[in-house]
């Protein structure tokens, strides 16, 4: 996929934060929900999507009774509830500078409970950002983030500049998350996001990324138990191995901390045990920037 290529939220790479959009709906209208997004199910509501997505529990079971979706909720409810804390353990270690790559339909910026000095930086396409800003303006969502900062950018381009054009300090810590991105990244884009992550980072910046540990085999996984999933994601996902943030980041001053998505569930309560369509071998790394 070139660079200069971009999508839209019915389309390409777009589509996929609104399947997980779909996700953390059905997962939020569970009475055991891990993480409540009141605004998920609005924007499955309000984009014209080209493929079926539901946006609660008895919709999801009563389209696919095989558990597809109910599991793809589980996994979005325990994902989204992980990097929640992240941000929390940011704003208790007074790390208040936070930036979400790829941030898709995430509504962290106005759901968490941030400190009074956090500006918070998302990064995605421009009409993905666009479509997220239309919905939450219609629907009256008010940031509970002091300063909030939305950049349309292509992260396989010059995303730092942008950035700190924008206002961010890399002499102050920064809380950094990458949701549902590695996999849509060329390997050398990838390798070129943790060179810049490690750069623009003050000792005591924290990163929360999600990596898979076989690219092939979760895909193998998602045609197993949806054929159509494993098709839209093949042509999306770059399979190729590289090497996990551990091994990135360990020999150059960051201590990493990896939970497998399965233990994180049962961390929760709940179960990941059977594999979800691009969930089975995914890992959440916990990253702190220790050194200089
Ligand atoms: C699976 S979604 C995850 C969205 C969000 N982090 C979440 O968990 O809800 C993948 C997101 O990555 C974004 N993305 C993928 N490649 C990108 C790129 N090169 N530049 C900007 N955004 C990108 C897509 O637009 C999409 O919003």
């Amino acid at each position: 996929m070139g660079t200069e290529q971009q999508w839209d939220i019915v389309s390409g790479i777009g589509i996929t934060a609104l399947a997980v959009a779909a996700g953390r709906a059905v997962e939020a209208s569970r009475p055991e929900a891990l993480a409540v997004d009141p605004y998920a199910a609005r924007f499955v509501e309000e984009a014209d999507a080209p493929i079926p997505l539901v946006t609660t529990l008895a919709e999801a079971e009563a389209t696919d009774p095989t558990g597809n979706w109910a599991a793809f909720a589980t996994y979005a409810g325990v994902r989204t509830r992980a990097f929640d804390e992240h941000f929390e353990r940011a704003a208790a270690a007074g790390v208040t500078q936070a930036v979400v790559l790829a941030s898709g339909l995430d509504t962290r910026a106005f759901r968490l409970n941030w400190p009074p000095d956090a500006v918070l930086y998302e990064i995605d396409q421009p009409l993905v950002l666009d479509f997220k800003s239309t919905v939450l303006r219609k629907h009256g969502a008010a940031p509970t983030v002091p300063a909030h900062h939305l950049l349309g950018l292509d992260l396989r381009n010059d995303w730092p500049a942008a950035l700190e054009t924008a206002g961010f300090d890399r002499t102050r810590p920064t809380a950094w998350l990458a949701e549902g991105l590695l996999p849509y990244l060329p390997p050398e884009s990838e390798e070129s996001l943790f060179g810049e992550i490690h750069r623009l980072s003050a000792p005591g910046s924290l990163l929360a990324v999600e990596y898979y540990l076989d690219l092939q085999q979760a895909l193998d996984g998602a045609a197993e138990r949806s054929r159509e999933w494993a098709e839209n994601l093949e042509i999306m996902i770059h399979t190729d191995r590289r090497p996990t943030p551990g091994e990135r980041l360990s020999g150059i001053g960051w201590e990493v901390r990896d939970v497998p998505v399965t233990e994180a569930a049962r961390g929760y309560g709940r179960s990941l045990d059977v594999p979800v369509p691009l969930s089975g071998n995914a890992v959440f790394a916990f990253a702190r920037r220790v050194q200089v």
